[in-house]
């Protein structure tokens, strides 16, 4: 209970009031029972006087010994004593003789002897002055204020008037006070509280009010606001507090914008996103990280998970190159760059590493191409080169001199030349169409016509090699939107293959059909077949299937990757079907020409 402002505050009020009140009180009656005691003892002295002076026998004799008669007779007779008093005439002798007084019993007694004189003040008193006390250890149910009065004769003392008055009566006053000083401590002690509790709740109300208020925020509610009824300071907290919910309330919500915002973008984004604290959790991975690295449960370990993946991403190793780096990452015939850089925590501290996956399988594949393409050109022209160059020594050498030698020389070094001339342009041709430098002139082609100028420029070849090509009877209406030159390579490539790659006394056929709205060219040999494992690469630079073979029949492996470019920029494809040592079909796969 006194944990709370409000009691504590109530208590400390109690014990306030209750302080001044005792302090007050004591400090009260104390004063009281003093005066009232200074005012019996000039009472009394004033009373042993009057005693003194209303009995001759004591003024006038020099040696009360002498006229304890006298002195009797007057208490008997004169003095009137009153009902609560009590006076002795004592005798200065050595035993100090009481020898008048209103007890009468007494008289004849040494004062020493008797419990009702307080022997101390009489000794006192002895000094020459009087003496009063109020002895403490009283047995009897009255309290009396005593009194020794020496009397003094030629600075000698003749004896002693000793009395005792009754002072209940200031006792019953002071018992009265204390009564009214308790009961008005009581009542201010009511008053306190309930002032107390009035106060504290004006204070401690608003503040439970904002405690509940913080406790709601503090669940996630800002839609609320603290009552404000005073300007004070209470008030004026209630201000700040309605205050720093609004200013909550809009970074909040920025803060939630940005979130959302970065979460779209994370989501979103190509490249996989994955934070990783240093103890190894997983604090967050993007779709793209997720499916990379094959995450399916949030709280997976990132070295568990990388383990399988690769050694050289674990947090070891990152730690190692103090959270800076990059690391290439292949899986499932794709290639990853993984860079890593460090976060940093709200003690500035490296909070852990943020690792980002980007797919770079083309980038990869094409600087492997060109590497490739380099090899394979300064392959291709090293070996004509070497031939010129051991033809042309041989012929300066001597060889010269012999003629049909030196004819049969030439003929090689031209024909390589052609080879290499025959490169050389292949390569432009590629470069430009690659490039798209080709400027195509698409025309409306008619493919009859088309197929039977090409087929006219290898006529002689394929006789040479007692080759029939078979072309069936092509429909005149069949129009494509080609460029002539485009096509015409394009078919060139493909039945020069067909004849190229037949055995002698083989076949080639040509067919022309038309499916859904294209026009399919299809070129057929029984020649030497394509193996199913090749067939996917023979549209790639130069790619050829048996190197030793087709060098020797003079191919560098250009002529299907230039169709494919070609077929490529006219909407068009080409497919393959073939099968080792029983031939090849190759389907050219092209829209139809629609008049609008
Ligand atoms: N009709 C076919 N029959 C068998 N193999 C073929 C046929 N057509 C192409 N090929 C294979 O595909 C490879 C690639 O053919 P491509 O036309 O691109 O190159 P090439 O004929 O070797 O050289 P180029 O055509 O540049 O003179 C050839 O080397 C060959 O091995
Ligand atoms: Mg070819």
């Amino acid at each position: 209970m006194f944990k709370s402002i409000r009691w504590r505050f109530v208590l400390i009020y109690f014990l306030l009031v209750l302080l001044a009140m005792s302090i007050v009180g004591l400090f009260i009656i104390t004063q009281l029972e003093h005066i009232q005691l200074d005012m019996s003892s000039k009472n009394m002295v004033t009373r042993i006087k009057t005693i003194f002076s209303s009995t001759t026998a004591m003024q006038q004799s020099d040696d009360w010994s002498q006229n304890i008669d006298e002195i009797q007779n007057s208490f008997k007779n004169g003095i009137q004593i009153g009902y609560n008093e009590n006076v002795y005439v004592i005798l200065n002798d050595e035993i100090k003789t009481i020898i008048a007084g209103s007890v009468e019993e007494t008289i004849g007694q040494s004062a020493y002897n008797l419990n009702t004189i307080n022997n101390y003040i009489l000794t006192k008193s002895m000094e020459g002055n009087y003496v009063d006390i109020v002895p403490t250890e009283i047995n009897e149910e009255s309290v009396y204020h005593h009194m020794s009065y020496p009397i003094m004769q030629d600075e000698e003392i003749k004896g002693y008037i000793y009395l005792k008055t009754n002072i209940d009566y200031i006792y019953d006053t002071v018992d009265k006070s204390k009564e009214i000083m308790t009961q008005a401590t009581a009542m201010a002690l009511t008053i306190t509280i309930l002032l107390g509790l009035i106060l504290s709740r004006s204070i401690t109300g608003p503040i439970k009010d904002l405690t509940v208020k913080a406790k709601q925020m503090s669940e996630g509610n800002f839609d609320q606001k603290v009552e404000v009824k005073s300007n004070d300071e209470i008030g004026q907290l209630g201000k700040m507090f309605n205050f720093l919910i609004d200013e909550l309330k809009i970074s909040i919500s920025k803060l939630h914008q940005e979130k959302s915002k970065m979460e779209t973008t994370f989501k979103y984004m190509a490249d996989g996103v994955l934070t990783v604290d240093k103890k190894g959790n997983i604090i967050h991975a993007n779709p793209v990280a997720r499916n990379i690295i094959s995450l399916n449960n949030d709280n997976e370990n990132f070295d568990n998970v990388m383990l399988n993946i690769s050694e050289n991403i674990t947090l070891s190793e990152i730690e190692k190159k103090e959270y800076h780096g990059t690391i290439i990452l292949h899986k499932n015939n794709e290639t990853y760059k993984v860079d890593f850089a460090p976060f940093m925590d709200s003690q500035n501290e490296i909070g852990g590493v943020i690792l980002v996956f980007k797919n770079v399988t083309e980038q990869y594949k094409i600087e492997k191409m060109q590497k490739e393409f380099v090899a394979n050109v300064s392959h291709e022209l090293k070996t004509p080169i070497t031939t010129i160059k051991s033809y042309t020594e041989t012929l300066l050498d001597g060889a010269m001199c012999e003629p049909n030698l030196a004819e049969e020389f030439l003929k090689v070094i031209n024909s390589e030349s052609d080879r290499m001339s025959r490169l050389v342009s292949d390569l432009l041709r590629l470069s430009r169409i690659e490039y798209e430098q080709t400027k195509w002139i698409k025309e409306k082609l008619n493919v009859k016509e088309s197929i039977q100028d090409t087929y006219n420029k290898l006529k002689i070849y394929a006789k040479n090699k007692d080759i029939s090509i078979h072309v069936v009877d092509i429909p005149k209406d069949m129009n494509i939107l080609f460029d002539k030159d485009g096509f015409d390579q394009i078919i060139l490539n493909i039945l020069g293959n067909a004849v190229k790659y037949t055995p002698n006394h083989g076949n080639v056929w040509i067919d022309v059909k038309k499916q859904d709205k294209n026009i399919n060219i299809i070129i057929k040999d029984d020649g030497i077949g394509i193996p199913k494992e090749d067939q996917k690469r023979i549209f790639e630079r130069f790619y050829r299937v048996d190197k030793a073979r087709t060098r020797e029949l003079g191919g560098t492996g250009l002529g299907l990757s230039i169709a494919k470019h070609i077929a490529d920029a006219h909407n068009s494809d080409i497919k393959v079907n073939s099968e080792v040592q029983k031939g090849t079909e190759i389907c050219i796969i092209i829209p139809e020409y629609e008049i609008d």
